[in-house]
């Protein structure tokens, strides 16, 4: 059945990020994520993003699919390494370069380029001085947005300095699933605080460069409690405050979601949150699945949060969500999840929620070619976006994740989120069925 119609001017997106397709890592400085890889036992399979896709030298080929997919913008993040391989200091000029020829050739096509400023890859120099344990690091990457600007500003036409401050947060610097590595668990709020810093005087900066249309990707969770019993509903509540309002509060009311929460964080936080909550242009939603959360001791299975296993000792549990079928992550497959997290920030947010874009939804299966299930999930939530459009939320734009299977961090390459096959020892590229798929959804929504 077709799908409804969107709304005039929808913009059909895909989206990648650097340190998962570009590969050329000869050319660029270090990245915790290249010192997290490096070390036993991290990443899957001992996978390095030191290839990737090659997208690096490859990307006229990527680019040209995805003119034949006919999206209207790219969403892809600059590498800081590769801008400023300590981070600060003596830009390469080459890696910009590289982005400038990218940019040129989206725009020879008629893609709109969107830039992520911070796509996971810190520069290792930076994450020696402390990282974003350290307030230093979000002025650095303040001046690492002017350098971007002043050179792309003139073509860039969709801007989101941080992708995802939650992941960072909690898998980074709590848990330990991702890079950095470490185990700091509610020692890590700092981190939060300190990416949201960068991203207000990034949002600063950037429009002080000229640049317009900025705003920030964030991962979304609609928080399930196990039960309705007062332990389990605190514990939900506690997890939907760290994961959703945390980082979505500060950008868009200027305070964070409870005092102890604002008490937590380092720094002169009532000046900082003025500078966190500079006015946005529109507001980005990751959304991929639920979360079930229960009180601690509840769950029956090891505690895993998109594939990333949980320590014990936190104060809840994540039961497994039944009755939906499952990605070949063993990720739920919830479309209605998508209209419960817009409903959770069109509720919380009212009119400081400006117009929303989906910058991330996606899924992965393993299927080389012939992915109807990938057709099906994407299909499945296009219709509950449509449902909630229709219900007044204003969403003015779709990505997929993401155009080419890719680095999936600690997953490595055992994950396939692409429209477009990669064999990872050939490097070439194959369209999947739901490449084909999109390209006449797009033409018949156009
Ligand atoms: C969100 C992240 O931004 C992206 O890097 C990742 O690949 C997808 N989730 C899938 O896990």
């Amino acid at each position: 059945m077709t799908l409804p119609r969107f709304p005039d001017g929808f913009l059909w997106g895909v989206s990648s990020s650097a340190h998962q397709v570009e590969g050329g890592a000869d050319r660029r400085g270090k990245s915790t994520w290249d010192t997290f890889a490096a070390t036993p036992g991290k990443v899957l399979n001992a996978d390095t993003g030191q290839i990737a896709t090659d997208h690096y030298h490859r990307y006229p080929e990527d680019v040209a699919l995805m003119a034949e997919l006919g999206v209207g913008a790219y969403r892809f993040s600059i590498s800081w390494p590769r801008v400023l391989p300590t981070g600060s200091g003596e830009v390469n000029q080459e890696g910009l370069d590289f982005y400038d020829r990218l940019v040129d050739e989206l725009c020879a096509k008629g893609i709109a380029p969107s830039v992520t400023l911070y796509h996971w890859d810190t520069p290792q120099p930076v994450e020696d001085a402390g990282g974003w344990l350290n307030r230093d690091t979000a002025f650095r990457f303040a001046d690492y947005a002017e350098t971007v600007v002043a050179r792309l500003g003139d073509r860039v036409r969709m801007w989101m300095p941080l992708n995802e401050p939650m992941v960072v947060t909690l898998f980074g610097y709590a848990v330990g699933a991702h890079a950095p590595g470490r185990e700091l668990m509610f020692e890590a709020l700092p981190v939060a605080h300190h990416q949201l810093l960068a991203h207000g005087l990034a949002t600063r900066v950037l429009r002080a460069g000229g640049a317009g249309n900025i705003g920030i990707a964030n991962h979304h969770v609609p928080v399930w409690p196990a039960s309705g019993s007062p332990a389990d509903r605190g514990a939900a509540d506690l997890y939907d405050g760290l994961v959703n309002d945390m980082f979505a509060a500060p950008v868009l009311t200027g305070r964070y979601p409870t005092d102890e929460l604002a008490a937590a964080m380092p720094g002169p936080v009532a000046e900082d949150l003025e500078i966190i909550s500079t006015p946005l242009d529109w507001y980005g939603v990751n959304y991929y699945l639920p979360s079930r959360v229960a009180a601690p001791g509840a769950a029956t299975t090891p505690a895993v949060i998109d594939g990333a296993a949980m320590p014990d000792g936190l104060p809840f549990d994540f039961p497994v969500i039944d009755g939906y079928p499952v990605t070949d992550f063993g990720w739920p497959v919830v479309p209605d999840g998508l209209c419960q997290t817009l409903t959770m920030l069109a509720d919380r947010y009212g009119d400081r929620l400006p117009p929303v874009y989906i910058t991330e939804n996606g899924c992965a299966y393993h299927d080389e070619v012939h992915d109807e299930r990938r057709i099906e999930f994407l299909d499945g939530h296009l219709r509950a976006l449509h449902r909630s459009i229709a219900d007044g939320i204003d969403v003015r734009g779709y990505f997929v994740w993401s155009i080419v299977d890719n680095f999936e961090w600690a997953a490595g390459y055992s994950q396939r989120f692409g429209l477009v096959h990669v064999d990872f020892d050939t490097l070439a590229r194959t369209k999947k069925d739901s490449f084909h798929w999109y390209r006449d959804l797009i033409k018949a929504q156009s």
